[in-house]
């Protein structure tokens, strides 16, 4: 037999912050950047965080190319959304960013730039491809992705250690598999304070309500709504 018993069960979310992890894209970017620039092109590293909080447009590098000797050029700037968010200054090789960037919706860019002879329009060197990492920051709350009921059924019968069938799914859209995306989730009020409620993690996405102890029948009377 079921009796329903009310929880009202006050749940909250902590995050933990900081860490220092490697970036793969971005050593493989900075690898890129190194075997290219024994040609002729030659900028520095281009790693960005998201939602900087500077002065846009910001200046973000450099671009020299070792093939302009004796000509009149200019610089040239491209890549899937890039008009709008990165420019170049055509004739000192400056780069600028024009607005804060979301990791969380664009991840990196690929920049290519060209440079051409003025006059010809001719490109005088190989273009110049380049990943631009956005770096990220823990600016995403995490958030229940479940609908909650008003109240849950519990078995009379449920035991200290008992799941109670109440799921919580969390999810943060900070970078995966960092600390930035890692969700701590525990009872910050409970009431009644008996049987004691305490959470479990299943897996990454899910957490789930677990007793702490009995569900005694006699106080479970009391707690009937
Ligand atoms: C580009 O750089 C040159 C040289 O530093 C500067 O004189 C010029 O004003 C800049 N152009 C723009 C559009 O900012
Ligand atoms: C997480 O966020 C913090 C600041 O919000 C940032 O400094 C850090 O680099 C981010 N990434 C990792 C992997 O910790």
């Amino acid at each position: 037999m079921m009796r329903s018993l009310s929880l009202l069960l006050l749940v909250a979310l902590t995050v933990l912050g900081g860490s220092t992890e490697g970036n793969e894209r971005h050593e493989q970017a900075k690898r890129e950047f190194l075997s290219r620039s024994k040609r002729r092109w030659v900028l520095n590293t281009i790693e960005l965080e998201e939602e900087m909080d500077v002065k846009y447009p910001y200046k973000i590098t450099k671009m020299h190319n070792l093939r302009t000797v004796g000509t009149e050029y200019e610089f040239e700037i491209k890549g899937a959304g890039v008009k709008g968010v990165f420019s170049i200054n055509e004739t000192s090789g400056e780069v600028y960013v024009h607005r804060r960037l979301d990791r969380e919706k664009t991840p990196s860019y690929e920049l290519t730039f060209d440079i051409l002879d003025k006059k010809t329009r001719k490109t005088i060197d190989r273009d110049l491809s380049f990943d631009v990492n956005v770096k990220d920051i823990n600016d995403n709350p995490p958030m229940f992705t479940n609908q909650f009921q008003k109240s849950y059924d519990v078995k009379e019968n449920t035991k200290e250690g008992d799941y109670l069938p109440v799921p919580l799914t969390v999810e943060d859209i900070d970078q995966e598999g960092t600390i930035n995306s890692t969700v701590v989730v525990t009872v910050a009020k409970q009431s009644p304070a008996v049987p004691k409620i305490g959470v479990k993690k299943v897996n990454d996405k899910l957490h789930q309500l677990v007793t702490e102890g009995c569900f005694d029948y006699d106080v479970g009377l009391n707690l009937l709504k």
